[in-house]
């Protein structure tokens, strides 16, 4: 390969940067992680060792005899046909659900299945910044459309899937996250989630729908499915087991219309998903150990987000900005102007905080300087005030010289609250 080559394709890759020497993370607000308190480990054991005890074939690869190989293990399919058939067309069956290795999987497997390099993909600003990383490794045109307080913005979407057709590159996808939007944490109304079905099939695009936080929910009504709208069979919905049980399943799936499946299906060279977990997770779906767990896992990510809620206007108030997330993992700041974000981000970092810095997750340089994602998941609920209490001096030493307000002076809840 020559060296032009060799730079053109690290040119698309996200640069990698070796960091040994960075200061201790104290408190990881980072990454999308899961509690480990809270993975079942018990249960898990007894259903693994239950489904191997049924049939020790589970530990082969799947078969290309009953398509498991392709679409997975089948009774875990048929488990998540009976809790998400309903938003599929009637008559839905095995073949409109497929196991895929975590949501990500799900999503590479859309994504190349139908986006050839220059195509175009339509993303929301901001997003899950390893979506725009896949894009952008698939050579994808990568279109961003705002996301706001509702979500993905409509109007902003119809406009821009006008433009590309008169352009003569009519959009190939629509990657969205309506419920608990990563980074930001909002949802998308009912009303939206129509019209975006609506407009996907007047473009001919595909919607690839990523549910991997939808379960989570603390409060507030659930929202249909983008996919419950869709008449015509062009939304692809992305499930995960990841935030729910344990990443280290490696098992999400895509649920969808059988002609867009079988697309997936002949695109896929992973050779397929782990047969016994998903029958392990099958047997503790059935049980219903899933819903019971999923109900203690639910309060006590309640909590937590209510204590990091508390913990920031006592300390970050007059600092940032947020609103309460209903569900998920996150909190979206958004440093007020007098904050020097840079400055602050790195005291942060020194002072053992880590917290995912807003330019990760626009696709354009510049933008996302004064937001910081700030993940409750993982820090235990006991340390979530002394972390925030870290991030609080971080910022005011970020905005010192500027008359940052005291400690605890502001106490109205902003950005209008949940
Ligand atoms: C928005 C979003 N989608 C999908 C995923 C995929 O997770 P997994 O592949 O572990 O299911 C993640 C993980 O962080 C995520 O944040």
């Amino acid at each position: 390969m020559s060296g032009p080559e060799l730079a053109s394709r690290a040119a698309r890759l996200t640069p990698f940067r070796y960091q040994g020497d960075k200061p201790a993370v104290l408190w990881s607000f980072t990454g999308g992680f899961p509690d480990p308190a809270h993975f079942p480990v018990r249960e898990l054991s007894d259903c693994l060792a239950a489904a191997a005890g049924e049939d020790p074939e589970l530990l082969q690869y799947g078969s290309s005899a009953d398509e498991s190989l392709r679409y997975g293990e089948r009774s875990l399919r048929q488990a998540l046909l009976t809790r998400h058939g309903d938003d599929l067309p009637p008559g839905a069956c095995l073949a409109n659900v497929m196991l895929t290795q975590g949501g990500i999987g799900a999503i590479e497997l859309a994504f190349r299945s139908f986006v050839d390099p220059g195509d175009a993909v339509v993303v929301e600003a901001p997003t899950w910044g390893v979506a725009l990383t896949l894009a952008r490794q698939l050579r994808a045109d990568v279109h961003a459309v705002p996301a706001g307080p509702a979500g993905l913005d409509v109007d902003a979407l119809e406009a821009k899937l006008d433009a590309l057709r008169a352009a003569g590159r009519p959009a190939k996808i629509v990657y969205t996250i309506p419920t608990f939007q990563t980074p930001t944490g909002t949802v998308m109304p009912a009303a939206n989630r129509r019209r975006l079905a609506a407009l996907a099939a007047r473009h001919d695009a595909i919607v690839v729908e990523d549910g991997t936080y939808a379960a989570l929910r603390y409060d507030g009504l659930a929202q249909p499915s983008v996919q419950s709208f869709d008449t015509e069979g062009r939304v692809l919905r992305v499930g995960s087991f990841s935030k729910t049980v344990a990443p280290a399943l490696r098992t999400g799936w895509v649920t969808g219309d059988r002609a867009l499946l079988s697309v997936l299906a002949s695109a896929r060279s992973d050779l397929g998903v782990s047969q016994w977990a998903a029958r392990a997770l099958a047997l503790f779906l059935e049980s219903g150990q899933y819903d019971a767990h999923l109900s203690r896992m639910l309060a006590a990510y309640r909590r937590k987000r209510d204590v990091l809620d508390a913990a920031l206007r006592r300390e970050c108030a007059g600092l940032a900005e947020w609103s309460v997330p209903d569900g998920g993992y996150f909190f979206w700041l958004r440093l007020r102007e007098h904050v020097d974000a840079g400055k602050a981000k790195r005291l942060a970092r020194e002072r053992g905080i880590a917290a995912r810095p807003g330019e990760q997750f626009f696709g354009t340089p510049g933008d996302g300087g004064q937001l910081l994602r700030i993940a409750f998941s993982q820090v235990a609920e006991e340390r979530i005030p002394g972390g925030i209490a870290a991030l609080g001096e971080a910022l005011r030493s970020g905005a010192a010289g500027a008359a940052a307000p005291e400690r605890g002076t502001d106490t109205a809840r902003p950005e209008g609250g949940r």
